[in-house]
């Protein structure tokens, strides 16, 4: 069979920006004998809470391990519902499954890839024990309504931010407002270690509950156990998880931290640059913004608008594909996934609003050191798509 003739360049959907710094600071750490969780571990906690405007925050190996502690540590069991958004990914979900819980997904707002306030509401049983919106691409859900529905019913909010560093909401930073936010370090995020996240609070004890589960349940200062100043003598006071981050990562997360607003400020040029090339676009639907929100520009999320395209957006992708553009898709809600619809009994039709998202989004290349002409080229491939393609 004639294999398809490949592009002499090809643009990933990502490049993490990976510089002199991180590369010193990883070497350091390599040369310090200290390899695990330690004091660059310490100072990335300190230093990303100063940043989000949190109290306290603890370093973890994922989101995924930061939603869980969450979770864990607010003692969400057997028996309780916890509300989350269908337009997200697997661990949002996940993660309440861990605690035995009941995840109760929601539809998005109408023409909107975030959870919808009124379906919240409309989701609240006496089961239920909290809320997990989370900030898709980078834009911050509608957090007033939310905390507004928490209060209501005295639940807990913990926030999915793994796209979210950094965002604003109504001149708050995301990390400072709800009981717990959880971030994502994995190596496509906007802050990366490779893989890596943080839980950041306002809660003193929440904080240390959750310090202690991540590492085995131990009282105490577990990690320092072989240092000089530290003990051998611990107890286990719970069964606890080694969701605990490296010195390694820590450092790499330390230099990407001192760029990270001015990391933002550059994915937010590409952003701009896209919107007003594309604009003229009648194929596609652009991002949208909300007048109370700073968006992180993790994602560049664009939509066909159904009826102007003969092809669907598989093969848009494929089509970007053969261009030399590599694309994602932001997500299949989790309701049209076998996992939910087997366990948990949901189906096809049940989220108009995720759904017909889902038929049209794509995710467009989108990072700091993105150049010129490979914003042109991007541009260019929709154009000619656009044009080959049109109704
Ligand atoms: C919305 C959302 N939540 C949670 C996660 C999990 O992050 P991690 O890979 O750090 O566990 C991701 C990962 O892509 C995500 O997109």
């Amino acid at each position: 069979m004639a294999s398809q003739p490949q592009p002499a360049v090809f643009l990933p959907f990502h490049r993490a920006l990976i510089e002199e710094e991180e590369k010193r600071a990883v070497l350091e750490v390599l040369e310090s004998g200290w390899l695990t969780t330690g004091p660059r571990a310490r100072e990335f906690e300190s230093s990303f809470a100063a940043y989000v405007g949190a109290k306290h925050a603890v370093a973890v190996n994922s989101c995924t391990a930061a939603l869980h502690l969450a979770l864990a540590a607010l003692e969400i069991g057997e028996g309780d519902e916890v509300i989350v958004p269908t337009m997200t990914f697997a661990a949002t979900g996940e993660v309440v499954l861990y605690c035995n819980a009941r995840p109760v997904l929601v539809d998005c707002r109408p023409g909107s890839f975030h959870m919808d306030p009124r379906a919240v509401r409309e989701a609240i049983t006496p089961r239920t024990r909290a809320i997990i919106p989370v900030h898709y691409s980078g834009l911050p859900s509608d957090m007033s309504a939310i905390m507004e529905i928490a209060r209501d019913h005295g639940l807990r909010v913990i926030e999915d931010a793994a796209h979210s560093l950094p965002a604003w909401y109504d001149g708050k930073m995301v990390g400072s407002m709800g009981d717990a936010t959880c971030f994502s370090f994995y190596a496509t995020k906007t802050l990366t270690t490779g893989e890596g996240g943080m839980v950041t609070t306002q809660d003193a004890l929440l904080a240390e509950r959750m310090r202690i589960l991540s590492l085995h349940g131990i009282s105490r200062h577990a990690w320092n156990r072989y240092s000089a100043s530290g003990t051998w003598k611990y107890e286990i006071t719970d069964a606890g998880y080694k969701y605990n981050l490296t010195d390694l990562q820590a450092a790499l997360g330390l230099a990407q931290l001192a760029k990270c607003t001015s990391m933002r400020n550059s994915r937010a040029r590409v952003a701009e640059q896209y919107a007003l090339r594309l604009s003229g676009l009648a194929a596609f639907q652009l991002p949208t913004s909300d007048p109370l929100s700073t968006h992180a520009w993790h994602l560049y999320v664009i939509e066909i608008n159904p009826g102007s395209l003969r092809i669907g957006r598989d093969r848009v992708i494929e089509e970007l594909k053969l261009r030399g553009i590599g694309t994602s898709v932001h997500f299949m809600p989790l309701h049209l996934h076998p996992l939910y619809q087997k366990k948990l009994a949901y189906r096809a039709g049940q989220f108009p609003h995720a759904e017909q998202r889902f038929e049209g989004c794509l995710s467009l290349p989108i990072y700091p050191h993105m150049t010129e002409e490979e914003i042109e080229t991007v541009v260019e491939a929709l154009r000619d798509i656009a044009r080959s393609f049109a109704a």
